[in-house]
């Protein structure tokens, strides 16, 4: 039996969406997932309210998987000055504040892993989105840098990244280790390995960003190498039954980068080495790529996740403008991806999950509302379908 049949929904009653899925020891309560979105509100890396209030709404949501932004697992190489860490000990019980009020609601919860490499700090969009400069990092009193496979900049607002040495390679990868072994303390369910977005491993995978000549550059399995060794790394301390999840640009859109044949070999080496799921995203190596050679549109990256799962055999996780549940149903229905992650519908709509599950499995099913909300929801209903009927 392959892995993509244990999760096969078709000949089950429920709508495919609202299925729960056992990855692992893990069982999701249904297939919808809180997207990775960093909220540049944290200090020093550690959880403030807002990221209570922010994972905690979604935990009440309905969904059956909060992922988190993209958590730090090196001080000096954030994706924003106040993203998330998980470089120190310190982190650890902030973290598992969340991981605790997610699992007294029934959902599960996960942590997104990054070295942002040579696109390390970044305004928060509300201040522009831009690379922070030089004068303005030296003058934070930080400790930062940019570093990556080769001296070759990610585009002209960009510093030029220092070329890692091979021993720093190594040093990062125990970075993830470590960050995996405070991740189970924190009672973290689920890690997703950051390795889109033209962040650290994703530079190493493009020939664009690199051009090494050691073991590390060179060939697709050179290439691949520290992406497949991380993963490898994390999954020797990560509890057996526990997911592994990593994100993939799929596609970079550009002449001569990374494209889908290159990540359908990536997902299967990785699923050599214990990857359970690909999420599957795109672009970000450049901001040329990104923009103009992944056009937008409804579902524009679920294709994506239906190759890699055929291709492949590994279970995926598809995302970007996915709207409606009726398009979410599909997707796993018609077995093109095992989970649905949403972002912004998110941010617009936190109970989006129960919404869309009270929509998929009748209207006057509010099971998926937290026990405090759900029976002034049901005698409400009651009350206005009784206004209409006497209308
Ligand atoms: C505010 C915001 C922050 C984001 N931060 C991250 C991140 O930390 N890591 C990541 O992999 N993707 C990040 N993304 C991308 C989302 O996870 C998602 O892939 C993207 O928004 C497309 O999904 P959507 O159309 O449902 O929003 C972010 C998106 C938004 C809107």
């Amino acid at each position: 039996m392959s892995v993509l049949d244990t999760c096969d929904v078709s000949t089950q009653d429920q709508p495919s969406l609202l299925q729960p899925l056992s990855l692992r020891g893990l069982k999701l309560k249904n297939r919808m997932t809180v997207s990775p979105m960093c909220q540049h509100s944290a200090v020093d890396g550690a959880v403030q309210d807002w990221h209570i209030v922010h994972y905690g709404k979604f935990a009440l949501g309905g969904a059956g998987l909060v992922l988190t932004e993209s958590t730090a697992v090196r001080s000096d190489s954030r994706v924003g000055v106040a993203d998330l860490g998980i470089w120190s000990d310190d982190h650890v019980p902030g973290l598992k504040r969340l991981s605790d009020f997610a699992h007294a609601n029934n959902t599960a919860f996960g942590l997104q892993l990054a070295h942002a490499g040579r696109k390390a700090f970044s305004e928060p969009l509300w201040e522009g989105g831009r690379a922070l400069s030089i004068e303005a990092l030296d003058a934070s009193g930080l400790q930062w840098r940019r570093v990556g496979p080769s001296a070759i900049a990610a585009s002209g607002e960009w510093s030029e990244p220092e070329m890692l040495t091979q021993s720093e390679i190594e040093e990062i990868r125990e970075d993830f280790v470590a960050a995996a072994k405070r991740a189970d303390q924190a009672d973290v369910d689920v890690i997703e390995l950051h390795f889109g977005h033209g962040y650290l491993l994703a530079s190493f995978l493009s020939p664009l960003s690199n051009q090494r000549t050691d073991t590390y550059g060179g060939s697709l399995e050179n290439r691949m190498r520290f992406a497949v060794e991380t993963a490898q790394a994390v999954r020797e301390v990560w509890p057996d039954d526990k997911p592994l999840f990593a994100r993939l640009s799929c596609l970079d859109g550009a002449e001569g980068s990374w494209g889908m044949e290159d990540t359908v070999a990536l997902a299967l080496a990785l699923k050599a080495v214990g990857v359970d799921v690909i999420d599957c995203s795109s672009g970000g190596l450049t901001e040329e790529t990104r923009r103009s050679n992944v056009p937008r549109g409804i579902g524009f990256q679920v294709p994506f996740a239906e190759e890699v799962r055929r291709r492949a055999g590994i279970m995926t996780q598809a995302v970007g403008i996915i709207l409606t549940p009726e398009q979410a149903n599909e997707i796993v229905a018609s077995g093109k991806a095992d989970l649905v992650a949403l972002g912004r519908e998110l941010l617009r709509t936190p109970y989006w999950p129960a919404e869309a599950t009270r929509v998929l499995s009748g209207p006057e099913d509010f099971s998926s509302w937290p026990l405090q909300h759900r029976e002034w929801l049901d005698r409400r209903h009651k009350v206005l379908s009784r206004l209409s009927e006497s209308e």
